[in-house]
């Protein structure tokens, strides 16, 4: 933990230097840090959905254009139904909650996901808030709800050959660029840095074609202790990355 001085001191360094145009943050560890204090999982969540709101205002404040938060894989249907009913309750709940916070802050809220698995009390006030909140343009704040890499990609395979068939794209047309425009990202920054919590050193599905060049921030921190300080501890991390792209180190800093 960093003293209130040190934490401002570490926000105008980071600030003060390039940020990453778009960060994923896969937020996990929140069963653990419920079972570490013997209290249920739900509370972890529960506790999990306060570091979003912080980490959002700190991405806000530092100026970054996008973040997407992965809260919700395709794969965590398969959790007990009691959990991912509770975890729909805290997402209603987040969207309500949010909701003015969101819009006085100039954030677009944007999702991506099988969405239409979700339930109606969450789709619902998740369709408002993006239909409501799509003129801002201060920062985009992605959900990645019922989300999964592989299912972005068959879905994007189809897009592909429903529009190949259809006469809309050649198939000499067919590149990456051809390709993000049907992925559910289409339109975001490219994927810069991702962030996972908790320890664990897997991608679970997330974001995997655009992974591709993204830096990628470990830490041990479970998500509910999650804070400014820890975002910007990965912001600064990703500072000092030489991004080299298949280059030499010598012609990267040549290039800069
Ligand atoms: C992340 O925390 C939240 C979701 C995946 C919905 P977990 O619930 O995975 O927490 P752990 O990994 O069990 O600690
Ligand atoms: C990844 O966490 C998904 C989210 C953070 C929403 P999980 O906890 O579901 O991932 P695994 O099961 O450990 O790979
Ligand atoms: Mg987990």
């Amino acid at each position: 933990m960093l003293t209130e001085l040190e934490l401002a001191h570490l926000r105008a360094e980071v600030a003060a230097r390039p940020l990453p145009r778009h960060v994923g943050i896969i937020m996990d560890g929140n069963g653990r840090w419920a079972e570490q204090r013997s209290l249920p999982r739900l509370e972890g969540h529960r506790r999990g959905s306060d570091s979003v709101r912080e980490v959002t205002r700190a991405a806000r404040k530092l100026g970054l254009p996008a973040l997407t938060l992965y809260a919700f894989s395709a794969q965590n249907w398969q959790r007990p139904p009691d959990e991912v009913s509770g975890l729909m309750d805290l997402l209603r709940d987040y969207l309500h909650r949010e909701r003015p916070e969101i819009m006085d802050n100039g954030i677009r809220l944007h999702a991506i996901g099988e969405l239409d698995r979700l339930p109606a009390r969450v789709r619902d006030p998740l369709e408002e808030l993006r239909r409501d909140s799509a003129g801002n343009s201060d920062m985009v704040l992605t959900l990645a709800l019922s989300y999964g890499g592989r299912e972005e990609i068959v879905a994007m395979a189809r897009r592909v050959a429903e529009d190949a068939r259809a006469g809309a794209l050649r198939l000499d047309s067919i590149d990456a660029e051809a390709i993000e425009e049907r992925l559910w990202t289409a339109g975001l920054p490219p994927l810069e840095l991702v962030v996972r919590t908790s320890g664990e050193v897997r991608v679970s599905n997330f974001l995997l074609w655009q992974l591709a060049y993204a830096e990628i921030h470990l830490t041990e921190t479970l998500w509910p202790d999650f804070g400014e300080e820890a975002l910007l501890v990965a912001l600064d991390d990703f500072q000092q990355r030489e991004r080299r792209f298949g280059k030499t180190s010598a012609q990267t800093r040549r290039a800069r």
